[in-house]
């Protein structure tokens, strides 16, 4: 379920008029709503409710400092990948106590900091890596609690560049090498056995990856709990949300409320079941679940040209702002902001490709999607940007990234301000 809604042939995002944001702040833009992302981590922590458990938030989906610290105040946990986020994560409020850190590469540095602040758990994605949290441990007289990442060797995501879990990519430690690393990292000084961690890819959208990998790991989980007490099984994140609405007929279908092709409560269900008898807390790393349909990017219609065999909509966003078609040639829904000349019940639908002022032919939204015949000033919303969108963005082709806005009810906050030319070449010299 999502808070963006069509009221009066123009898009809300809760009770505040998308169009008058645009206005407001420009395009690109980037809004949010906070009560969407509140509701999703709401409802997982009460799907969850009748098991130990702890949500931990994936930080990268979005790390602006107002998601962070909406969910720090409903006491989420966060699942971090960088000493980036670790400082994100404790200017937004957040408790480090909740933090876990996963990631094959984390640097001296990054190791130290996050001893420094105390963090919940280190997860060690290599033995490699185990020999050099402790290392740092011990030079700072600590134990480092850790918990090993298992690549349990399950295909699961809907796309090669999301997918984690087989012995095909650089995530974990192979499963059969798993109790042996357990064995020697509990004869270190510097280091405190705490639980075991998997994550075996992004956007599924059914219960049966996961229960496959659970099922895999019980036993693995048994006997690590036996041999060294671990606390905790993490089940990492990867529940995927709906991009793609079962088409659209016309304009009123188009933002029709949606939820997860696998609910929260499937997901709930299915994790509960496999997991009771295990007898240690459950952690789930949710990051596209909590904000992917809560948040759409706005851009404006720059110009429109037919070429031949194509028409070709340009707009001011680009895959700068938001490269998750040009890389994963994901669906996103594309909606224009108010309803259309030719009515909801005759639109005039054409083949269109959406695109961006990068130079790059990669750099489309859409191909030959049927849209309405959208001109030179409409307005259109990227829908279920919320997740890898802004988080993803860059500088590309010298274009400042986009502001954020934060709608909470009637309230519309600026969450970070849209980059300036002066910001482009900071740090720079000549
Ligand atoms: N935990 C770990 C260890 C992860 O690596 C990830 C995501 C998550 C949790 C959160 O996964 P989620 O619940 O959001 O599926 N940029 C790609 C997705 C990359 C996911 C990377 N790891 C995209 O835009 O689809």
């Amino acid at each position: 379920m999502h808070r963006f809604q069509v009221k009066g042939g123009q898009l809300w995002a809760e009770g505040v008029s998308v169009e008058r944001l645009a206005k407001e702040h420009g395009t690109p833009l980037y809004v949010y709503s906070r009560g969407t992302l509140v509701d999703h981590y709401r409802r997982l922590d009460a799907a969850l409710g009748e098991v130990g458990h702890m949500v931990c938030y994936a930080v990268k989906a979005n790390s602006n400092l107002a998601v962070l610290g909406a969910l720090a105040r409903e006491g989420s946990g966060f699942d971090i990948v960088s000493g980036g986020e670790l400082h994100r994560v404790l200017k937004a409020g957040g408790d480090p106590k909740r933090c876990t850190f996963a990631g094959v590469g984390k640097t001296r540095e990054e190791i130290e900091f996050a001893l420094r602040k105390g963090i919940y758990c280190f997860v060690a994605e290599s033995e490699a890596e185990m020999d050099e949290i402790d290392r740092v441990a011990r030079r700072f007289k600590r134990r480092a609690p850790v918990a090993v990442r298992v690549n349990p060797d399950i295909a699961a995501g809907g796309h090669e560049k999301i997918t984690t879990g087989t012995y095909e990519n650089k995530f974990g430690v192979a499963y059969e090498a798993v109790a042996g690393l357990y064995g020697r990292a509990s004869r270190m000084r510097g280091i405190a056995i705490r639980g075991v961690q998997m994550h075996i890819g992004s956007q599924i959208t059914a219960p049966g990856p996961f229960v496959a990998a659970i099922r895999k790991m019980a036993p693995l989980v048994r006997e690590l709990k036996a041999a060294h007490g671990i606390g905790f099984f993490s089940l990492g994140g990867g529940v995927g949300i709906v991009y793609d609405p079962a088409l659209a007929s016309g304009l009123t279908d188009w933002w029709e409320n949606r939820t997860t092709q696998l609910t929260i409560d499937d997901y709930a269900r299915a994790v509960i079941s496999e997991t009771r008898d295990l007898g240690v807390q459950i952690q789930v790393e949710p990051g596209r679940l909590i904000v992917g349909n809560a948040g759409i990017l706005l851009a404006r219609v720059l110009y429109v040209k037919r070429t031949g065999v194509k028409r070709f909509v340009i707009v001011d966003a680009a895959m700068n702002d938001l490269i998750r078609p040009a890389l994963y040639g994901s669906y996103h829904e594309i909606v224009p902001v108010r309803q259309l000349r030719s009515g909801a019940s005759d639109p005039e639908w054409v083949p269109t490709d959406v695109v961006g002022p990068v130079c790059e032919s990669g750099d489309v939204f859409c191909r030959d999607r049927l849209m309405p015949d959208l001109r030179a000033g409409d307005l259109v919303a990227v829908l279920s940007a919320g997740a890898y969108g802004f988080s993803m963005a860059s500088n590309y082709n010298s274009r400042p990234r986009p502001a954020e806005i934060m709608v909470d009810g009637r309230r519309a906050r600026v969450v970070r301000r849209r980059e300036s030319r002066a910001d482009l070449i900071r740090g720079e010299a000549r």
